[in-house]
This record gives structure tokens, C-alpha cells and sequence, in this order.
């Protein structure tokens, strides 16, 4: 596996399906499970309105198996893979702290009700450390290129999309509105390296504390379409071409986090720039094949 050359380390895999019971306890009874990091589900917003069921599915019932089993075994240390989404459309920066807004899709929906539940399991046992990971907008590749971003069919993240165009297999980017309140029309995101991402996993779980925390896992800066198309161009001395058409529905304006909490109580910040992001994007999608 590719994971083990990067770490340099041997590397236990099963590839099981996390909404099946007794498949997790074969797992949690053969091993002693120090921590569980979950990040399994489902992600694609436009799907989660054409197949719900799948998504409350896979999204609900995979937090409820590995936290059933925690609690079976004694496992009390878990993270978990939340998403910018369920701040809805409130006013950028998103602090943690903010009340949520309604999600406007199953996707969402199944964050913003994993988050409740592991909420309210926290809270009725003490024992548990559980920290809920908020992820901006995640880009790029490990920067040896081996392991990265391969989405079925045409992609829906604006990344994937800018690097298929940037290898000619799709033909130009449609930026989706430039009407927003925005520095120059387009949506704005806050970007953030995959690997800086994958730090951050690893500092939530060192700094694990009895209860429930929630931390946004960002950058702080906000980048529109079209500033990410020029710094991908300029990163790559690659040619992006584009078009712009109408808004996407669902789409917000602005998505930033503030990002302080998670350097004043984990000691970790993203330290990865936008052109490192586009560098190591563009170097996965070239040695990827089809
Ligand atoms: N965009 C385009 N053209 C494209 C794709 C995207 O212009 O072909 C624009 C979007 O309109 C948006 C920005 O690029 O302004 C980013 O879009 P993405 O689809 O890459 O990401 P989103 O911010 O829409 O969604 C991401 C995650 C979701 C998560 C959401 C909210 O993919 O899982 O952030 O945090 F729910």
C-alpha cells in the first residue's frame, strides 16, 4: 500500500463496511483500540438530494456502530469528520461557538445530526473524549504524489475539476456565478492542504479532553474561484480555461473558518500555502491514470 511507504511503517488494513456490526466487533475484539478516527461517508452534496436514504444510511448508522462499539469495548478517544457545512449560511468567519443554521441538503443533514448524537453520547458519559473536526474546503495530494484526489466520473469539487482541465481531459471550468458579494463576484472558500488536514487529525487526537470539542480545521484566509484559477495557472505554468455561467443552487457566498481555536488548544495551524495546494493537485493528477 502506498500509506506504508509514505509513513515507513507496516500498516493493518480490513476492508470492511463500517455500517455492519459485527464486522467493526470482529475488529475492536481482536484488537486493543487505543482511538477510533472516523471518516467514513458519503460526501457529494448533489447526490445526497437525489439518494437520501443512502446518505442517512452510510453518514447515521456508521457513527452509531463504531460509537456503540466504543462504548462495548471501553474505547473512549474519538474523532470525528465534520464539515463547514453545518455553520450554514451564517456570517463568515464561522466560529465554533456560533448557533448552526439549517443545512440545505442530506449531506449536511447527516453532519449536522452526527455531531448531535455524538454530543449527546459525550455527555451522558463522562468517560468519553470525542473532538468534532469541521473541514473547510480540502485540496491537493500528499506531496509525493502517490496518494491523492480520484473522484468517479466528472468531478463536483472545484479542485479535481481545474486539474482535469488543466490535463485537457475536460474541456473548460464553468465558474458558477460571479454576482456574489465577493471580492470579484465568485464564490469565496477557505482552502485547505490535505495534509495540513491529516496534521490536524493528529493533533485532535494527542489532545484529546474528557467531553466534546468542536474545531474547525481551516486556514482562516477566504480564496475565490477565480483567485484559485489564476494561482494554479501561475503554480503550473498551466492554462486554465473557463467560462462563467450561472450561480449553483445551494451555493453560499462566503465559507471561511476562524481558525484560532484549533491553534490555541490542539498547537496546530495549516501551514500549507494556496500554490502548494495547486503544485501538489497538479502533480497527483498528472502520474494518476485512469
Ligand atoms: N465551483 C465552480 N465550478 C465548479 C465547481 C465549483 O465555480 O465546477 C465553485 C463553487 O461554486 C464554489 C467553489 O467553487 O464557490 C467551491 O466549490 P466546491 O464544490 O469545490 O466546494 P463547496 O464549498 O461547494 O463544498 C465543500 C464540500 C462539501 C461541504 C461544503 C461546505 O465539498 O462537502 O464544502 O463546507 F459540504
Amino acid at each position: 500500500m502506498k500509506i506504508m511507504d509514505i509513513a515507513d511503517k507496516e500498516v493493518t488494513f480490513y476492508e470492511i463496511d463500517v455500517t455492519d456490526a459485527e464486522a467493526v466487533d470482529i475488529i475492536y475484539r481482536n484488537y486493543n483500540i487505543d482511538g477510533v478516527i472516523h471518516f467514513a461517508g458519503l460526501k457529494a452534496v448533489g447526490e445526497s438530494v437525489e439518494k437520501p436514504l443512502d446518505y442517512y444510511y452510510n453518514n447515521i448508522v456508521s457513527t452509531l456502530v463504531l460509537t456503540k462499539a466504543c462504548q462495548k469495548y471501553g474505547v473512549n478517544r474519538f474523532v470525528f469528520s465534520s464539515s463547514a457545512t453545518v455553520y450554514g449560511d451564517n456570517k463568515v468567519p464561522f466560529v465554533e461557538t456560533m448557533d448552526l443554521l439549517p443545512t440545505t441538503n442530506p449531506y449536511g443533514e447527516t453532519k449536522a445530526m452526527s455531531e448531535r448524537i455524538l454530543t449527546d453520547i459525550a455527555n451522558a458519559n463522562p468517560a468519553f473524549s470525542f473532538s468534532i473536526l469541521r473541514y473547510f474546503n480540502p485540496v491537493g495530494a500528499h506531496e509525493s504524489g502517490q496518494i491523492g484526489e480520484a473522484p468517479n466520473g466528472i468531478p463536483n469539487n472545484l479542485m479535481p475539476y481545474v486539474t482535469q482541465v488543466a490535463k485537457g481531459k475536460l474541456e473548460k471550468l464553468r465558474v458558477f456565478g460571479n454576482d456574489y458579494p465577493t471580492v470579484d463576484g465568485t464564490g469565496v472558500r477557505d482552502y485547505i492542504h490535505v495534509v495540513d488536514l491529516a496534521e490536524g487529525h493528529v493533533a485532535a487526537l494527542e489532545n484529546l479532553t474528557e467531553g466534546v470539542r468542536v474545531y474547525n480545521l481551516g486556514t482562516g484566509k477566504g480564496t475565490s474561484v477565480l483567485e484559485l484559477v489564476k494561482a494554479f495557472e501561475e503554480a503550473n505554468d498551466i492554462e486554465v480555461p473557463y467560462e462563467i455561467v450561472d450561480r449553483r443552487p445551494g451555493d453560499i457566498a462566503s465559507c471561511y473558518a476562524d481558525a484560532s481555536k484549533a491553534k490555541q488548544e490542539l498547537g496546530w495551524a495549516a501551514k500549507r500555502d494556496l500554490i502548494a495546494m495547486c503544485r501538489d493537485a497538479w502533480r497527483f493528477e498528472k502520474k494518476y491514470k485512469e
